[in-house]
């Protein structure tokens, strides 16, 4: 009687109801590692719709950007028996984790998933034939945020060129403005470095980080990518060290610095700021990056859960509702990002994110368009750790462009 009567409370507050008290008991433990302003809003849509599905959304939050940490918390609880629901894996560490035998399928929500993905990003979220995962959205990394103001003082015009970069920046430094703000962690490190990467062409940023071509690693090229970091790292502030990425996209809101390099997750904090693009602030592609494309795909996978052969209902619902048109919209309005699913409208979107889709599809078409080292989508953990741990050191030391270069060549190997 107490229960039905619990129940029918909820359902007059329009929650819970018309699910079954099976479904209504399941709690969803999700792992994730969103827990900056905008990336807070975002998850919580997924919250939101979960708990009007009858579900009890417990939450395993794990702060720090790009989700080292998160990715050691998640290690400590599957080894220890109690894997979460889902957590939040992407790129090739999904298909290592379904070859440990710890994923379960969700096909039996995925009927039309492959019509609406696009291909590269469909076949990500398969190991041995089954959907494993399931994806919310397309991160750009290869963006510049400027301070409106700020460029204003500086000429007005977002830079294409690295020496039109480095103008601006000169002038903004003249205006006692901090030209670059920055954070101090290594993935923000290796984002920059990229960054770099890219602005040489979408074909050398592919033979170096994806094909791991030694000739390339080790090219005259690299060494010059190398010095052209040591350039930017010039304009940063002395107070980077272990700064979080959002603090440093606070200081571009708030006029404390100019420009940030990052990926659009950023926008996120823009938005949650109530700032706009165009008037308060720019987004333009790096310096040299406008014809490509780095992207970075958030996905959940789903973990077998204790006396569960399949997926439980919870999962499936999980599953279902990240790919819904619906969600795709809500969440990445809120994340900065752009729906996965095709055909999702754009209206509602920002001109940051209608350039993003637009981008995405020339650069598709043109073969720019490549996995971010940085953000887990481009090589196995083995191999992007060690490219990191150069650059990081290269980045917080006064070693030459030519030792990183053979010392890049040399982590490239690792397995
Ligand atoms: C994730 C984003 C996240 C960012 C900062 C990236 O690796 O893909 O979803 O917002 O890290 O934490």
């Amino acid at each position: 009687m107490k229960f039905r009567a619990i129940m029918g409370a909820l359902c007059a507050a329009g929650l819970m109801c018309g699910v079954s008290a099976v479904q209504a008991a399941e709690s969803v433990e999700v792992l994730h590692w969103w827990t900056s302003g905008g990336e807070s809003k975002a998850v919580g849509v997924l919250k939101d719709d979960m708990t009007k599905q009858g579900y009890t959304w417990k939450d395993f939050a794990v702060a720090g950007g790009a989700g080292a940490a998160a990715m050691t918390a998640l290690k400590t609880q599957v080894i220890s028996g109690n894997a979460p629901s889902a957590a939040q894996i992407k790129g090739p560490l999904i298909q290592d984790w379904a070859s440990q035998g710890v994923l379960v399928p969700i096909d039996s929500v995925a009927g039309d998933w492959k019509k609406n993905l696009p291909p590269e990003i469909d076949k990500i979220m398969h190991a041995d034939g089954h959907y494993v995962a399931a994806p919310f959205s397309v991160h750009r990394v290869n963006w510049l945020y400027i301070n409106k103001a700020a460029l204003d003082k500086a000429g007005g015009k977002a830079p294409t060129t690295w020496p039109e970069f480095f103008a601006v920046a000169d002038k903004m430094k003249a205006a006692g403005i901090q030209p670059i703000a920055m954070g101090g962690q290594p993935w923000q490190d290796l984002t920059l470095w990229e960054d770099v990467v890219l602005s040489q062409g979408a074909g050398f940023y592919k033979k170096a980080l994806v094909d791991l071509d030694e000739k390339t690693l080790t090219s005259d090229q690299m060494v010059g990518v190398f010095d052209t970091v040591r350039k930017i790292q010039g304009y940063f502030d002395a107070g980077r060290t272990g700064r979080d990425w959002n603090l440093a996209t606070a200081m571009v809101i708030n006029g404390k610095a100019g420009m940030q390099f990052m990926g659009d997750w950023a926008k996120g904090e823009f938005a949650n700021a109530g700032k706009k693009s165009g008037s308060d602030y720019i987004c333009a592609a790096v310096p040299g990056t406008e014809k490509s494309y780095t992207f970075n795909v958030d996905s959940f996978v789903f973990f077998q859960q204790k006396g569960q052969k399949a997926a439980t209902p919870g999962q499936l619902a999980l599953a279902k509702t990240i790919m819904s048109p619906d969600f795709q919209e809500q969440f990445s309005l809120n994340k900065g990002s752009i729906p996965v699913r095709l055909g999702v409208s754009m209206a509602k979107f920002d001109d940051c994110a209608k350039k993003s889709y637009a981008d995405e599809q020339v650069a598709i078409k043109s073969g720019g368009y490549v996995p971010s080292l940085a953000h887990g989508m481009a090589q196995p953990d083995a191999a992007a750790g060690a490219i990191s741990d150069v650059v990081t050191k290269f980045m917080n030391s006064q070693q030459d462009s030519k030792s990183a270069v053979a010392a890049l060549a040399k982590a490239a190997k690792t397995k």
